[in-house]
């Protein structure tokens, strides 16, 4: 079953880490990062450590806040996020023309909620590859409760290097994930390899967009927040993650940053300003609350030390990600869909 409870989000908080360890985890994390005297190339260089912590962190906090699948969507008026989130999904399954029989591969894949929902729409057969142990569990246990055992599988593996052979998949998608490679041009080419000649793969990026500016003090702060925040060596441009397909061999189908006309903005449910019923748990009362949850249950010892800290760095991501969405210098859903050439 779906982990949503306080008690869920409390005993899964620190993933595969040894409880008395969590602590020591959380500040290990943090110091890789700018807001605590980090730099790009120690995040870079250890980035499945970095990547790891994290997710072994916060995946209980995703999972109690956000549902099954880490992502954000495009969103129409009068669409629940929940409905958007899906529609979402939908959107690249389309674009990748999935249909029944393929074999497809999901790069980054968090505990398979987009993996369970696609593969339904598509009744297509979907491998998710993912880095962190702990997601995987999560990923099995949710797989088998759905009844896709079967169709679905996990591997634990690096994107950097996947143990996959050249051209083994018919498709290929990645959602929010690529951007924790430490080497675009390395990742995407890697994605090249183990897709069939002729056959496309699709992604929705986080890019900062072209009204980023590197000089600008306030704009580099949102960055280092959201780097913190969601365990991210560095936020590439759009420029960057084009040019990075281009110089993986890929053909570039369709290029677009969807955000520029979602109705409603990505960010709306994490702005503290917003109050919402259906996603009553992201917005500020709910946050709070949760936040003076945990600092309770890791008070009386149902969570483990650590616990409070961690749901400050993410507090800290939400900042970001709403003040970079609102002066519209970052964007979560840079969408592409490219072919490898026959
Ligand atoms: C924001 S989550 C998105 C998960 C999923 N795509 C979703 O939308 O629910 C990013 C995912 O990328 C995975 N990831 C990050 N770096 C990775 C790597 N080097 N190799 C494999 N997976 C990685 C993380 O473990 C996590 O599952």
């Amino acid at each position: 079953m779906s982990k949503t409870g306080a008690l869920d989000l409390a005993s899964g908080l620190g993933g595969k880490i040894k409880k008395q360890e969590v602590q020591s985890a959380v500040e290990q994390y943090e110091k890789y990062h700018v807001y605590h005297g980090g730099d790009e190339e120690s995040r870079k260089t250890n980035y499945s450590d970095m990547v790891n912590k994290y997710y072994d962190l916060a995946t209980s906090f995703y999972e109690f806040g956000w549902g099954e699948s880490f992502h954000f969507a495009h969103r129409w008026q009068g669409e629940s996020l929940r409905e958007s989130i899906k529609r979402h999904e939908h959107f690249l399954a389309l674009q990748l023309g999935l249909k029944a029989g393929m074999k497809v591969l999901d790069v980054g894949c968090g505990i398979g909620g987009p993996l369970r929902e696609i593969a339904r729409f598509s009744s297509t057969s979907i491998t998710g590859l993912n880095n962190n142990e702990y997601q995987i569990s999560r990923g099995e246990e949710l797989n088998r409760i759905a009844g896709l055992s079967q169709t679905c599988n996990f591997v634990k593996a690096d994107f950097m290097k996947m143990p996959f052979s050249d051209g083994t998949f018919d498709a290929i998608y990645a959602i929010e994930a690529t951007c924790h490679a430490p080497d675009a041009v390395g990742c995407y080419k890697e994605i090249y390899r183990v897709l069939k000649p002729g056959q496309c793969f699709a992604a929705y990026e986080w890019c900062m967009t072209k009204h980023y500016d590197p000089k600008n003090q306030e704009h580099q702060k949102l960055k280092a927040e959201i780097e913190l925040g969601n365990g991210l060596p560095d936020v590439r441009s759009t420029d960057q993650c084009l040019e990075a397909l281009k110089l993986a061999g890929f053909e570039v189908v369709m290029e677009k940053d969807l955000s520029l006309d979602s109705p409603v903005p990505w960010y709306l449910p994490l702005d503290t300003s917003v109050f919402s019923i259906t996603s009553f748990r992201l917005t500020s009362f709910g946050r709070l609350v949760t936040k003076t949850m945990v600092k309770t249950l890791e008070f009386v010892g149902l969570a483990p030390a650590g616990s409070d800290r961690v749901s400050a760095f993410l507090e800290k991501a939400a900042e970001g990600l709403v003040n970079g969405g609102k002066k519209e210098i970052f964007t979560p859903m840079y969408f592409f869909l490219v072919r490898k050439p026959l």
